[in-house]
């Protein structure tokens, strides 16, 4: 017994003895993150708030709750790492190793090395800090020396101490997405999570605010906005716990998917993306904005294509004949691309409908006699570019695909199939499908080098969960989907550096920073009522830049005219699936107008900073501004939803303008195609007075162009 207490205390004083107190900061220009290593030899998150001004203050922070709460030590709440070993033993205790931080253009880089020093576990904790954007990007890599199984293993746990949490959410269905919800967190959890496989949302997405205090609004209030870049299933765990701190741990929903390690692998998370606003969403949004384009989207600084899609405008109902009629509508309208949807592909089962021929990506010789090549011709000679839409990573049971590689298909052998809209979803862990899928991109393209653009759609969550490439290690099935896709996409975009992809997942499944690395925009959803939209829009502009938003003008509410539609699928990229056919000769000369003023716009609301005036959650109204980056100019889009009865009309106060400029004011895309008056005002007057833009008709929109002078 004291030889034991006398090694226990031998080992004590050795640990003790290795480490001083020592602190690890990691910092944008606002905020910072400090860690302290305790005598223990572990590592605490001591703060996380606005940078104090002098740097030796941070030696006097409290030693703060462990930065990566580890299962079966002291705490009783939600681990953020939890083990299981080959010995049975399921604990983890992790002791700081080392850390670097390696200095970039815009950004540093922190490692934290922790090791467990009775098992070898290894997490290394990686921090990106981008300066200028106040983003952080914060990931793990957990490795062992044997062979282990991953219980729990979360991209980030983040601890606060506030008087109160207000969480807010952004939940649906398909066709609903992104609506707003808040709630005050108190003792216990709060879960967020999504179990799809093939895509992180269809009811809630990826994403959140959390204010301190008091509920943030745009411009006020301490806040954090967070989203996990992950196109599966993700989980963000709220916990408040018995002093009142709260825990945040975000990453994979470890649901179902204990992983296996191999000895001497090592488990990556995803990215979790976060940054701490001290004043407002608005703030947090541009940030995220800023950061978005200049660090993580496909071509997040280059242009944009306009398009017609011919999805509304025919579904699957369309010839040879009809399509070439569409290209040169595309060309009557002055957009840079058509974009041919789904019902192209299939023989022995034709793409008539929506019940087969996923996987037979092989044109319908009897629909289009002259084959992609046929219609890409076309296109060159309108001098339009021609996109294609495909599904690659499912199948239809009925389906040449289907009957030739079942055992691709994640499917039980055992139990009768169900479909989600009719369809399969191939087993993207297993390295053939991953060629397979590849090769589907990669053969349309060496067949027709001129497709230009690609919608990729994934209609199916995962169902029917079992993988027979995966066999006994069926908990590894939903990771690896993910990481094979990943594998895919990589491979596309090194193939194709330049080729652009439209992120789709029938409508908005897949609205997650991780995908968004191979595609330059995204469906936000497949609901495009404009009232509808004006929310949607809102809802995913916390996070993402109306550059990847993708907007079309269709004929969704005939109550809404078509400058209303219009006007809202401006402030996002614009796009039409709307047939012309139908349109009087003065709504197509509108539409055309609106691509030229659209065109004029990008690089105010693709590029620029953006500004949600009026919130439509706030009543019968809505407004957004878009400033460009040298405030010299910017565009106001106002809506009247459905104003009540004598409704008092308030003015609409700007953002984002220099106060100290003269800004010319002149209402644009007018429905009559007549030019508005312009009027002169100060930046601080239109920012401190504001103007009356709304007004008491029901559906009513307008668009002002500021241009300082
Ligand atoms: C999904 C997409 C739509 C359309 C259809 C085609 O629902 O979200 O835009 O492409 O698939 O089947």
């Amino acid at each position: 017994m004291i030889t034991k207490l006398l090694s226990v205390l031998a080992m004590l004083s050795a640990t003790c003895a290795t480490y001083a107190k020592e602190q690890v900061v990691v910092a944008t220009q606002n905020t910072s993150i400090v860690f302290t290593i305790g005598d223990n030899g572990r590592l605490y998150q001591s703060y996380f708030g606005k940078k104090l001004d002098n740097a030796a203050d941070y030696a006097l922070l409290p030693l703060g709750k462990e930065a990566y709460l580890t299962h079966g030590m002291e705490d009783y709440f939600e681990p953020a790492l939890h083990i299981n070993h080959s010995d049975g033993n399921t604990s983890t205790l992790l002791k700081y190793k080392s850390h670097a931080t390696t200095r970039h253009e815009g950004y540093t880089e922190t490692i934290i090395r922790l090791a467990d020093p009775v098992y070898g576990d290894e997490v290394a904790m990686h921090y990106v800090a981008y300066e200028k954007e106040n983003v952080y990007k914060t990931w793990t890599e957990i490795s062992n020396k044997n062979k282990v199984t991953l219980e729990k293993f979360a991209s980030s746990m983040l601890h606060f101490y506030s008087k109160k949490y207000f969480l807010t959410q952004y939940d649906g269905d398909w066709a609903s997405e992104v609506h707003r919800h808040t709630q005050e967190l108190l003792f216990g959890k709060k879960v967020v999570d999504s179990k799809l496989g093939a895509r992180a949302d269809m009811f809630t997405s990826p994403f959140f605010q959390l204010s301190f205090d008091r509920e943030a609004t745009e411009n006020a209030g301490k806040v954090l906005v967070g989203t996990l870049a992950w196109s599966g299933n993700f989980r963000f765990t709220f916990e408040v716990d018995n002093i009142g701190g709260l825990r945040v741990i975000s990453g994979i929903n470890p649901y179902a998917s204990q992983y296996a390690l191999a000895r001497g692998e090592t488990f990556r998370t995803p990215d979790f993306i976060f940054t701490l606003s001290l004043n407002g969403t608005g703030t947090a949004s541009r940030s995220l904005h800023d950061w978005a384009r200049r660090y993580q989207v496909k071509d997040g600084l280059g242009d944009r294509m306009t398009l017609l899609n011919n999805w509304e405008a025919t579904y699957f109902d369309f010839d040879q004949p009809k399509l070439l009629s569409l290209i040169g509508d595309a060309k009557k309208l002055g957009v840079d691309l058509f974009l041919l949807d789904d019902g192209w592909f299939g023989n022995k089962y034709k793409r008539y409908n929506d019940t087969q021929a996923l996987g037979d990506w092989v044109v319908t010789a009897d629909k289009l006699p002259d084959g992609i090549g046929g219609l890409t011709e076309e296109a060159r000679r309108q001098g339009v570019k021609f996109g294609l839409w495909i599904e690659p990573e499912m199948v239809s049971p009925k389906s040449e695909l289907y009957e030739k590689h079942r055992n691709w298909v994640i499917r039980y052998d055992n139990r009768e199939e169900y479909y989600f809209r009719n369809q399969l979803v191939l087993d993207l862990g297993n390295p053939e499908v991953q060629d397979y899928v590849y090769g589907v991109v990669d053969g349309l393209m060496t067949r027709y080098p001129d497709i230009a653009y690609f919608k990729w759609d994934c209609n199916s969550p995962i169902t029917n969960i079992y993988s027979s490439y995966q066999k006994a290690s069926q908990s590894n099935l939903y990771i690896d989907y993910v990481k094979g896709l990943y594998r895919v996409l990589k491979r596309v975009k090194a193939k194709y550096p330049n080729l652009p992809m439209m992120l789709c997942s029938g409508g908005g499944g897949r609205t997650d920073y991780e995908a968004l690395k191979y595609f330059v925009e995204m469906w936000p959803s497949d609901n495009t009522d404009p009232v509808e939209r004006l929310f949607i829009q809102w809802g995913y502009s916390q996070v993402f830049p109306a550059k990847v938003q993708c907007a079309h003008v269709t004929s969704w509410n005939k109550d809404a005219s078509l400058k209303f539609r219009v006007n809202v699928a401006m402030m996002g990229k614009l796009g039409f699936d709307i047939n012309l056919h139908e349109m009087s000769a003065h709504d197509l000369a509108y539409c055309k107008q609106s691509v030229t003023d659209f065109n004029r716009l990008k690089p105010l609301v693709l590029e620029g900073d953006q500004y949600r005036l009026i919130s439509p959650y706030e009543g019968n109204h809505a407004s957004t501004m878009y400033v460009s980056k040298d405030r010299l100019r910017a565009v106001v889009f106002a809506f009247d939803v459905y104003p009540r009865y004598s409704e008092k009309l308030y003015p609409v106060v700007m953002e984002g303008l220099d106060p100290a400029a003269t800004y010319h004011v002149k209402e644009i895309n007018r429905a009559d195609g007549s030019q508005g008056s312009v009027t002169a005002y100060s930046g601080n007057y239109l920012m401190t007075v504001g103007l009356p833009l709304f007004t008491g008709n029901k559906l009513c929109s307008r668009v002002y162009e500021l241009t300082a002078r």
